[in-house]
């Protein structure tokens, strides 16, 4: 891709000017956008390069395996592993309001990679993937109303007092064009198509308060949903799909006796850059069929739901 190309060779030599011969940690999250920065990085100053993945107990089943052993067999781009799920989950535990949540995974993050830049002698700047699409959703725009939608994590959710600068070197592309450049710097075609995956993970993927148990029932029912997707051939057809466990319990009826138990939202949409969206219009018998297993095989939900909402006026997440 002849854009893609010209763009990698300006994107390196600004990466280079700006940073000089200082250190930079790149934060990955296992979604596309931090692996393709993370890359270019690597191309741009090589070893000044240290990258940190930090398990903060929201992620999805075997994600933090997966993005590890990926990045060690096709990269020799170091990758430390930080695991933070006691710290995360006890910071969490009574934070309800989405933004409250997204403020305080922001501050956390910011905690673990100053932590990590002290560990390899100090480190002047930070790297994120952020993309165009999280910077307008972000800010306030000016000129007209000031709304924020979401701080997005890693754009507004940032504590001022943070010691390092920012590295974006993805900040004026979107989700097609990061994806385009990851092929152009040769990552794998499985990683490159992968499903957007927020920041914050399950934490906004979990209405009310996060806890342990609850991550743990969304994990599973969204491990089988999104198996159910790909053994139907859908993957590469959605933007984005998973499962929302909602603080929501029920009765019905399972053998001879009744059940009140929580309710899980569906939720698979189609999108070109994830500020507008449609929702994904299944075929009745793959939801009865993803349903089934899902309320089958995960322990304490007993509902399930499709959330038939495009955005506006919804957004992709629930929180
Ligand atoms: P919404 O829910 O705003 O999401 O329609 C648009 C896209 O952005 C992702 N998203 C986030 N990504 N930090 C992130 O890194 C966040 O705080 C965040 N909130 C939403 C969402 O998954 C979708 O792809």
């Amino acid at each position: 891709d002849w854009t893609m190309r010209a763009f990698k060779d300006e994107a390196i030599a600004h990466i280079r000017a700006q940073v000089g011969a200082e250190k930079v940690i790149c934060g990955l999250s296992g979604g596309v956008d931090s692996a393709v920065a993370a890359v270019l990085l690597h191309e741009a100053i090589g070893d000044q390069l240290s990258c940190v993945f930090v398990d903060h107990g929201l992620l999805r089943l075997g994600e933090a395996k997966k993005v590890m052993a990926l990045f060690r067999n096709a990269y020799n781009i170091p990758l430390t592993l930080v695991e933070a799920e006691e710290l995360f989950l006890k910071e969490l535990a009574g934070v309800t309001d989405p933004e409250a949540k997204r403020k305080t995974i922001g501050r956390l993050f910011i905690d673990v990679f100053e932590a990590e830049a002290k560990k390899i002698g100090g480190a002047s700047f930070l790297a994120q993937g952020t993309l165009y699409p999280d910077v307008i959703e972000s800010v306030s725009f000016t000129g007209g109303p000031s709304v924020t939608i979401k701080s997005h994590h890693n754009v507004g959710g940032l504590p001022e007092r943070m010691n390092m600068k920012l590295v974006e070197p993805l900040r004026e592309l979107f989700k097609d064009e990061v994806r385009a450049l990851g092929r152009e710097l040769g990552l794998p075609e499985a990683f490159v198509g992968r499903h957007p995956f927020p920041g914050p993970g399950l934490a906004i993927r979990c209405p009310g308060e996060i806890t342990k148990d609850k991550l743990d029932t969304l994990r599973l029912a969204d491990e089988i949903y999104i198996e159910e997707i790909r053994r139907a051939g859908l993957y590469d057809e959605i933007w984005q799909a998973f499962a929302v466990l909602l603080p929501v319990r029920t009765v019905g009826v399972m053998g001879d006796g009744r059940t009140y138990d929580n309710v899980v939202a569906l939720r698979a949409v189609t999108s070109v850059d994830g500020m507008t969206a449609d929702f994904y219009p299944f075929d009745m018998r793959f939801l009865g069929h993803a349903a089934t297993r899902i309320i089958n095989e995960v322990k304490g939900v007993n509902r399930v739901v499709y959330d038939v909402t495009s955005k506006p006026p919804g957004t992709i997440e629930w929180e």
